[in-house]
């Protein structure tokens, strides 16, 4: 089983023709509403990708927070451990431009509330796979961390948004997932002098001992396991909104190994995952069922 410890919430997107500069003032025809937040997007695709699947987190009781469980629901993802706190359900606000890049303001809101005694409460199980994200506290992940590792958890640790994490959390991460950016981040906070990303994920991965995995947008993805370098290709697609891609592939990648596939297999599912991710505006809109990722792997 998986079970998501992160954050959920509504996100609201316009399309622009270019994202503002400071001071800058763009016009665009007007906005949708969608589910969002990483933690959701990811028990989505884990979900879809099909995996059962629970979701761990917190939500305002305002008029967002039915809307931010509704495509969870649809998808199947246990979302009774998502507990009604006394803040405002998460809000990201999204600018998509034309090239499909997005910038995205995060109002935390319900987010910061979520605890680590939430997964202590729930009854997790030796080889279930605890998914996190970096949009709810550092501290409150660092002890679900301790405590799922100590109940035999397996933990895949998305470090977006990007930021460093200490050592003795890195020694516990079984799959360090990453984009470039974020590689570099965590390589610099742990001491690791390395410029190219692929090259820091992988001082990362021998030195903590984890599979080490970053996502490279067109050109893929390249995971390191044991020493070995694996990498997968990403779909040739035409994107449309590259929101939640590295979500998708997270879920997708988590779903692989929670069913038992390999480390190779299990980066080509994920890559899969976000490359279709792409081609479909929204979060949780855009993220690909099982059946989705096996038709486009068929045909490539
Ligand atoms: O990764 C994409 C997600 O980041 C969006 O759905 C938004 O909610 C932000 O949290």
């Amino acid at each position: 089983m998986i079970v998501v410890f992160g954050s959920l919430g509504v996100d609201l997107v316009t399309n622009v023709s270019h994202i503002p500069h400071p001071g800058e003032t763009v016009l665009c025809e007007g906005y949708f509403m969608v589910p969002g937040g990483k933690g959701a997007n990811q028990a989505v695709s884990a979900a879809r990708a099909g995996s059962k699947t629970a979701i761990i987190g917190s939500r305002g009781n305002d008029g967002f927070a039915d809307l931010a469980l509704s495509v969870m629901r649809e998808a199947g993802v246990d979302v009774a451990p998502v507990l009604p706190v006394d803040k405002p359900t998460c809000v990201a606000l999204i600018t998509v431009d034309e090239k499909a890049e997005n910038a995205i303001v995060v109002a935390s809101g319900a987010n910061q509330a979520t605890r680590a005694e939430q997964l202590e409460a729930f009854d997790l199980a030796e080889g279930d796979i605890v998914l996190l994200q970096r949009e709810i506290r550092d501290s409150e992940n660092f002890a679900a961390i301790k405590h799922a590792k100590s109940r035999g958890a397996r933990i895949v640790f998305n470090v977006a948004p990007a930021g460093p994490l200490p050592e003795e959390i890195l020694r516990l991460v079984d799959d360090l997932v990453v984009n470039e950016h974020e590689a570099l981040v965590v390589a610099k906070a742990a001491g690791i002098e390395a410029t190219d990303p692929v090259e820091a994920t992988r001082v990362i991965s021998e030195r903590f001992g984890c599979a080490g995995i970053v996502t490279l947008g067109a050109e893929g993805v390249v995971g390191w396991s044991k020493g070995a370098r694996h990498a997968a290709p990403a779909l040739k697609v035409t994107p449309v909104d590259t929101t939640a891609a590295g979500d998708s592939f997270t879920g997708a990648y988590a779903a692989a190994l929670d069913q038992g596939l390999g480390f190779e297999i299990a980066l080509a599912r994920g890559a899969a995952s976000g490359s279709l991710a792409c081609t479909r505006p929204g979060a949780q809109s855009s993220i690909p069922t099982k059946a989705e990722i096996d038709d486009a792997l068929r045909q490539s």
